[in-house]
Order: C-alpha cells, then sequence, then structure tokens
C-alpha cells in the first residue's frame, strides 16, 4: 500500500467533515467561531482521527458514527495547541503554517476558542444526529475515553508534569512519563476509540492498546527530534523552542541519532503487537513507520 495517498484521502475526508460541522464564522459569536475555525481548519497531518479510522478498518468495519468520533479527537488535539502555545505556557507565536491563535485573537479569545473546541468534542460523540446506530453502550464507553484520554490522567496531566519540569534536572523516567501522557494518552484514546467503535474483543483492545502507547512515545521523540532538526517552513512552527525554554528532550539525553534509533525501537514494537490482526492492519503498520520518518 501507498501510505502517503492513504494519509491523504483520509485527511481530506476528515477536513471535509470538520469544515461541515465547525460553527460557521457569520454565526455569533462571530468572533470565536471565527477563532476556532482559524486554528481548526488551519491544516494539521490529522493523524489521531486517522489513527481512529485506520483502528477500526483493521477490525473490519466502518463503525457508525465513525466520522464524528474520529474527529472529535482532532477538536481535542487543535485545543491542545492553542491552548500549548499561550503565553503562559509555551509562548509560540507560529503553528500550522500561521501566526498562533492568540497572536491574532488575544489571550482571551484564545483561551474561550480552546474551551470550546473541547466541549464541542463531546458534544459531536454525543449527537443522535451524527451518531446514529452507533450501540449505546459502546457510546457511553467512547465518551469514557476520549474524557481520560484527554484530562487530569491524559493529555492535561502531560501537560502539567511538562511545564512543571522546564528548566529542572529531570531524568529520563520523568521525560518519558511527560511524553506517555501530554501526547500518548490522546494518540491512546484514538486507537482505542476507533476499536471500541467497531467492536474489538479483550485481546485486540490490548494489541491496539500497546501499539498505540509505542507509538505515542515514538511520535513525540519525533516531535523532540523535529524540534532540533526541522526548519521553520517544514514545521509549520518555529524550531529550537524546546532548547529556549530550557526543556530537556529526547535529543538532550541521547543526541539526534540515539533519539531517532529510539524512536525506531517504539515503531518496530508497535508493528508486532499487530501480528494477530493481519493484512487490515496495513494502514496502521504504515502510519507507524510514518511517524519517525516525517518531516512535519
Ligand atoms: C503536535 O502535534 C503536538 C504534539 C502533540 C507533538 P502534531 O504533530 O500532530 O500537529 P498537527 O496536528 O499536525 O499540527
Ligand atoms: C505538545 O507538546 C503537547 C500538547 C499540545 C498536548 P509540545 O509543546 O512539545 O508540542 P509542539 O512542539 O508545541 O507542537
Ligand atoms: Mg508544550
Ligand atoms: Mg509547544
Amino acid at each position: 500500500m501507498n501510505i502517503a495517498e492513504y494519509l491523504e484521502r483520509k485527511r481530506v475526508d476528515v477536513d471535509r467533515f470538520l469544515d461541515l460541522v465547525a460553527p460557521p464564522s457569520v454565526t455569533a459569536p462571530t468572533t470565536l467561531h471565527e477563532s476556532m475555525r482559524y486554528s481548526l481548519l488551519a491544516g494539521g497531518k490529522r493523524i489521531r482521527p486517522i489513527l481512529t479510522i485506520a483502528a477500526a478498518e483493521a477490525l473490519g468495519s466502518t463503525a457508525p458514527g465513525l466520522m464524528p468520533v474520529a474527529c472529535s479527537l482532532e477538536l481535542i488535539h487543535t485545543y491542545s495547541l492553542i491552548h500549548d502555545d499561550l503565553p503562559s505556557m509555551d509562548n509560540d507565536d507560529f503553528r500550522r503554517g500561521k501566526p498562533t491563535n492568540h497572536k491574532v485573537y488575544g489571550d482571551a479569545m484564545a483561551i474561550l476558542a480552546g474551551d470550546a473546541l473541547l466541549t464541542m468534542a463531546f458534544d459531536l460523540i454525543s449527537r443522535p444526529d451524527l451518531m446514529k446506530g452507533c450501540d449505546p453502550v459502546r457510546q457511553v464507553r467512547l465518551v469514557q475515553e476520549l474524557a481520560f484520554g484527554s484530562g487530569n490522567s491524559g493529555m492535561v496531566g502531560g501537560q502539567v508534569f511538562d511545564i512543571q519540569a522546564e528548566r529542572k534536572d529531570i531524568d529520563l523516567t520523568t521525560l518519558q512519563t511527560i511524553h506517555k501522557h501530554k501526547t500518548g494518552m490522546l494518540i491512546r484514546a484514538a486507537v482505542r476509540m476507533g476499536a471500541v467503535a467497531a467492536g474489538a474483543t479483550d485481546r485486540q483492545l490490548d494489541d491496539l492498546t500497546g501499539y498505540a502507547e509505542d507509538i505515542g512515545l515514538a511520535f513525540q521523540i519525533a516531535d523532540d527530534v523535529l524540534n532540533v532538526t526541522g526548519t521553520r517552513e517544514e514545521l509549520g512552527k518555529n524550531p529550537n523552542t524546546d532548547a529556549e525554554r530550557g526543556k530537556k528532550t529526547y535529543p538532550t539525553f541521547y543526541g539526534v541519532d540515539g533519539a531517532k534509533q529510539l524512536a525506531e525501537d517504539c515503531v518496530t514494537r508497535a508493528i508486532t503487537r499487530l501480528v494477530s490482526l493481519g493484512p487490515p492492519a496495513d494502514p496502521l503498520r504504515e502510519i507507524a513507520r510514518y511517524i519517525t520518518s516525517r518531516k512535519n
């Protein structure tokens, strides 16, 4: 299979759906809606929703409501980026090839746009029209997966660990905990939600969870590496910001080549978790490889 084509096809589907469900910027409160659309439709690889879709497909299912379920993860992810870039957090001024949300709309509106995207994610997976045909028991599980991966035990918890580690001499275990939470938990939720929507068995869910945890760590190690090696044009965000903010990352511990190798090891491990799934899981295998070969 050609993974570039696969990712592009799915990205277009996801973008189309997000555009459809995002509130129109002519509807009041117009500035809030403009600000939400600004970041949500600014591009982005859409890797989390694509993982949800690929996980469901690996189990041979086109589950009812799969697209809103997948896109709920992109809403949470986009909110996390808007807040991550705020002056009180990473203080970044460039994201997805454009000035960051708060640079355009101000801090207050950026906070509120993030809040609204977060809330909208739960609206999306609860809407009867969008989720028609989804088994209600599964639907509640999906809501829980999304909440768990996003909140204090997941992404938000990881952001807290990350901020508390700034300019500190943290050890490798702490760094791994940061990465597993701030980035890993949402990726884990993405894969698990695809699996749950598709009616995975316990064994399948375990295998896919192992896969997700491995690629989640690989994804953030790759982000650390790109922060050192990438350019602003390639990344759509500024490079070298980790060093500037005194963040210890995988390259700090292992050098760029060592960090790359560790990410590769995670990818290899992730792929071995999928042995029982056969050819329908090929996109998941290729996505794992893509995570370390990507340029942005
Ligand atoms: C960037 O995520 C932030 C991390 C969690 C590493 P992505 O690399 O998925 O960013 P977009 O969505 O493509 O902009
Ligand atoms: C982003 O981590 C994690 C979340 C937004 C949850 P980083 O702060 O390392 O990611 P970038 O480099 O700004 O995209
Ligand atoms: Mg950050
Ligand atoms: Mg950041």
